[in-house]
């Protein structure tokens, strides 16, 4: 009777055994993702986004010295900040570099490489459209000396009034940095020039020119920020894209560079698509 108690016990372990082997295979079956080492992926909906290794993703690694602060095509020049003069940008003359499509009035003028390119590539296409060859390239990069001359002038021929309106004081003109570029006309019929004002054919300059990086630095609307009056033949380069979120949000540059400290690293960023 013990014997045949042992052997029913024998059976049913047996039969435990197997019921154990076959619910372990068909475990495995079913966890058919699992790795070599284990791990098992969470599924797609359950994936944790990891915004640490997205950053690392998404950001290059720089070092800046503190002087860096004052180079590149986004600082701000005007009546608060002056211009540090160091190197920012290659000063490059523009007649050597310029294409057909306008006219220099000096042989001297220099402006940054980048700028030159985003000119040419601006006055190209205005004169492919419209048909005319009469803007005329009349300033550019400016020493300090030279602003100096310029605001002593205006001085004398034009009053303090007026000089504080249109020149800014020597060290605090953007034509030290070679970003800006003065824009006029020149009729080759009768030889006469004229003040670029932005009007007519010549509006479509002014609207197109932040595609190009490009911006009208001083207008009406702004004056209260920049303290310059409306300087409709004033471009300012700053590059893409900001130049587009720029217009785009009607920002003139002090408000744009207000606007630039709400992105940080660690916080929100700023993409433009
Ligand atoms: N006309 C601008 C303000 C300058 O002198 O830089
Ligand atoms: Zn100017």
């Amino acid at each position: 009777k013990s014997r045949r108690f042992s052997i029913l016990t024998f059976i049913l372990f047996l039969l435990l055994l197997t019921v154990t082997a076959a619910a372990a295979l068909f475990a495995s079956g079913c966890s058919g993702t699992e790795h070599a080492d284990g791990i098992v992926p969470p599924a797609r909906e359950d994936a944790v986004f990891n915004p640490i290794s997205s950053n690392e993703a998404a950001y290059d690694s720089s070092s800046f010295s503190i002087q860096d602060i004052s180079r590149g095509n986004l600082i701000l020049i005007n009546s608060d900040y002056a211009y540090t003069f160091q190197d920012n940008g290659s000063l490059t003359n523009v007649f050597n570099n310029q294409t057909h499509s306008y006219s220099v009035r000096s042989k001297d003028i220099e402006l940054n490489a980048e700028v030159i390119d985003a000119l040419n590539s601006l006055m190209d296409d205005f004169q492919a459209r419209s048909g005319l060859d009469t803007i005329n390239l009349v300033s550019g990069y400016r020493s300090y000396e030279l602003q100096q001359q310029l605001y002593d002038e205006s001085l004398e021929q034009n009053g303090l009034e007026h000089t504080r309106l249109y020149v800014a004081s020597p060290g605090h003109s953007e034509h030290h940095s070679g970003l800006a570029a003065d824009l006029g006309l020149i009729f080759f019929s009768d030889g006469s020039s004229a003040e670029f004002d932005g009007t007519g054919e010549y509006a479509w300059i002014i609207d197109n020119a932040p595609y190009y990086g490009l911006i009208q630095r001083y207008t009406e609307a702004k004056t209260d920020l920049t303290n310059v009056a409306s300087e409709p033949w004033h471009l300012r380069y700053v590059g893409l894209p900001h130049s587009l979120i720029m217009k785009e949000n009607d920002f003139c540059l002090e408000e744009y560079i207000e606007y630039l400290r709400n992105f940080t690293y660690e916080g929100e960023r700023l993409n433009y698509e």
